[in-house]
């Protein structure tokens, strides 16, 4: 099956300071800009054995590509090839796989490792559309729509006040996808790739530490929340200009700020990303 591949222009953040996409030129990420936003610093030993490049390669866009699909794929060689993608590495990701998976867990969620556009991506799936009118303490995992502050504790406003201008930034289809650079030292954190008390299928409200279904780094053990949504700000590592960001929440370890969303546009079953604000995606260059 060919899947058509889209193209979307690019806009400024909403935070309304300089994007740095605009320096981009370009609206989809390209094998050059892969290098910049990709596998610098990449998962265990696969990266140490071939090199930054070596490991980046295997994940390049075809040689002249202009981006090509937007679809998110599974990435399932190293700690993932026993997940329950683990079979299914490099094929498209499809909602379908992710709410049989979530079937199976308490908490009525799921998520897998993956790569869209030639970055590191983690998607979760929490059926938030039965989950959300029940009571919290039944540890049912659902959204929660949340206020955000920067690495210094300063309050930076309110998930919504950037959903309410760009609605696909809500989660698409009770999925989210993030891009997986960890804001502490740009390891790639995972969805319950190691097994300890932030990554078991228990579910607590609050974007707190506790309960698990979290996304774990296992570089110095950063946790983030993929169900507590919140503006948040980081900086763009190679010119210093600060953007505002949709993103999860940092819930503990040396990470100071959650990580970003990548919208998704659904193509039928297919889960695809937007590329409308790679500038959030800067702060491993
Ligand atoms: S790089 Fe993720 S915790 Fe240090």
């Amino acid at each position: 099956m060919i899947f058509m591949s889209r193209e979307y222009d690019l806009k400024p953040a909403p935070s309304g300071e300089q994007s740095s996409s605009q320096a981009l030129g370009d609206s989809l990420i390209n094998r050059r800009q892969f290098l910049s936003y990709g596998f610098n610093t990449a998962t265990g030993v696969l990266a140490a054995s071939l090199g930054v490049l070596g490991f980046a390669s295997l994940l390049l866009p075809p040689s002249g590509s202009t981006g090509g699909d937007l679809a998110a794929k599974y990435w399932a060689k190293g700690r993932e090839d026993e997940a329950w993608y683990g079979a299914m590495h490099e094929q498209v990701m499809k909602k379908s796989d992710f709410v049989a998976e979530a079937a199976k867990s308490s908490t009525g969620s799921s998520g897998a490792a993956g790569v869209w556009n030639g970055v590191p991506i983690v998607v979760t799936y929490v059926d938030h559309s039965k989950n959300a009118g029940s009571p919290v303490s039944n540890g049912k995992a659902r959204f929660q729509f949340m206020e955000g502050y920067d690495g210094t504790g300063k309050y930076v406003g309110h998930f919504e006040d950037l959903s309410d201008a760009d609605p696909r930034l809500l989660p698409s289809d009770d999925l989210v996808m993030v891009f997986a650079r960890c804001t502490h030292l740009c390891c790639i954190p995972g969805w319950q790739l190691v097994t300890n008390r932030y990554t078991v299928d228990t579910w607590i409200p609050g974007g707190g530490d506790a309960g698990g279904t979290k996304l774990f780094c296992i570089c110095h053990s950063s946790r983030f929340d993929p169900t507590a949504l919140e503006m948040n700000a980081n900086t763009n590592r190679s010119n210093g200009a600060k953007f505002k960001y949709a993103g999860i929440r940092r819930s503990g370890g040396p990470a100071p700020v959650g990580l970003p969303i990548i919208p998704i546009a659904m193509n039928g079953d297919i889960i695809e990303g937007l590329p409308d604000y790679v500038d959030w995606y800067t702060y491993c260059d």
